[in-house]
């Protein structure tokens, strides 16, 4: 399949999505949404695909926002709709059946902001900006980054930085928890690559899983969501990966993953 916003390929069971409109620092209009819709899609059904990869075209952003020449002339009941639409596609992304790494090659604002943190995991250069730079449009972030935000890095500093409008470093994003990690420029694809490939080996029953009790865990209180733990728990015992790992450790051997 052909988009015309994105790049797609995939090596050893990791697929890259690389969003593809550099001359307008790759903000997301709507055919760029549409296209990741497609792509997501496309990449639920490939069995061949554990790991997805998302990144920006050229080395000066990841995403630099929703398209804002698109969302200018919106009225309330539309952009409350575009909101909708986008909010959904990235819902979409952070419940993927398959886990997703955000590889941050440079400015992450915005819409940028909020793609990444429905991501699984986000890897920074060290030359990547993150912010929510909304405020200085006259808007609130309404992809998401309102909510998910304060998850991440907590209300207080999640507040400041909506208030603000300013951007973070990378380094400070590393530090307040925003990305997990930090990698020269020239490392970040080759990173996100290894760190997917690590998980791409790993059985992926078990892997959705864990990334279903965090995602749907953080949603609920603390007592239901560790009862919801024990079921999901309960459930791998009815894999053959189960049998697997825990025989393979027993004999001393690495276990053949089976992904059943
Ligand atoms: N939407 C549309 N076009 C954008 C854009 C965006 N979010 N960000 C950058 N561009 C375009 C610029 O208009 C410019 O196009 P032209 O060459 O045709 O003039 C091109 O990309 C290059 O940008 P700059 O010349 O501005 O590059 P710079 O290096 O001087 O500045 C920047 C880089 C600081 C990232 C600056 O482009 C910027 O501030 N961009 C907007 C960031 C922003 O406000 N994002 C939030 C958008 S609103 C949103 O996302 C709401 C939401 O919740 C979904």
């Amino acid at each position: 399949m052909k988009y015309d916003n994105l790049q797609l390929s995939t090596k050893n069971r990791v697929a890259q999505i690389v969003i593809n409109r550099p001359t307008a620092l790759n903000a997301l209009n709507p055919a760029t949404l549409k296209d990741l819709d497609l792509a997501f899609k496309a990449l639920s059904e490939d069995d061949n695909v554990h790991v997805v990869i998302l990144t920006g075209a050229g080395e000066k952003a990841f995403v630099a926002g929703g398209d804002i020449s698109v969302m200018q002339p919106l009225d309330s009941q539309t952009a409350s709709r575009v909101a909708r639409l986008a909010q959904r596609l990235f819902a979409d992304i952070e419940s993927f059946p398959k886990t997703v790494i955000a590889a941050i090659n440079g400015y992450a604002l915005g819409g940028g902001c909020e793609l990444a943190l429905a991501c699984d995991v986000r890897i920074a250069a060290e030359t990547a900006r993150l912010g929510q730079p909304e405020i200085n449009l006259g808007i609130i972030p309404g992809w998401g980054g309102t909510q998910r935000l304060p998850r991440l890095v907590g209300p207080g500093k999640a507040k400041q930085m909506m208030l603000t409008g300013e951007m973070v470093t990378a380094a400070e994003a590393l530090q307040i928890g925003l990305v997990e990690q930090v990698v020269a420029a020239d490392q970040l694809l080759e990173s996100a690559q290894t760190l997917a490939e690590k998980i791409a080996s790993k059985p992926q029953i078990a892997v959705q899983l864990i990334r279903k009790a965090v995602n749907n865990g953080l949603d609920m209180p603390l007592d239901k969501a560790i009862e919801y733990e024990a079921d999901l728990f309960g459930l791998c015992f009815a894999t053959e990966d189960q049998k697997e790992g825990m025989a393979a450790f027993l004999e001393k051997r690495s276990a053949q993953w089976k992904n059943r």
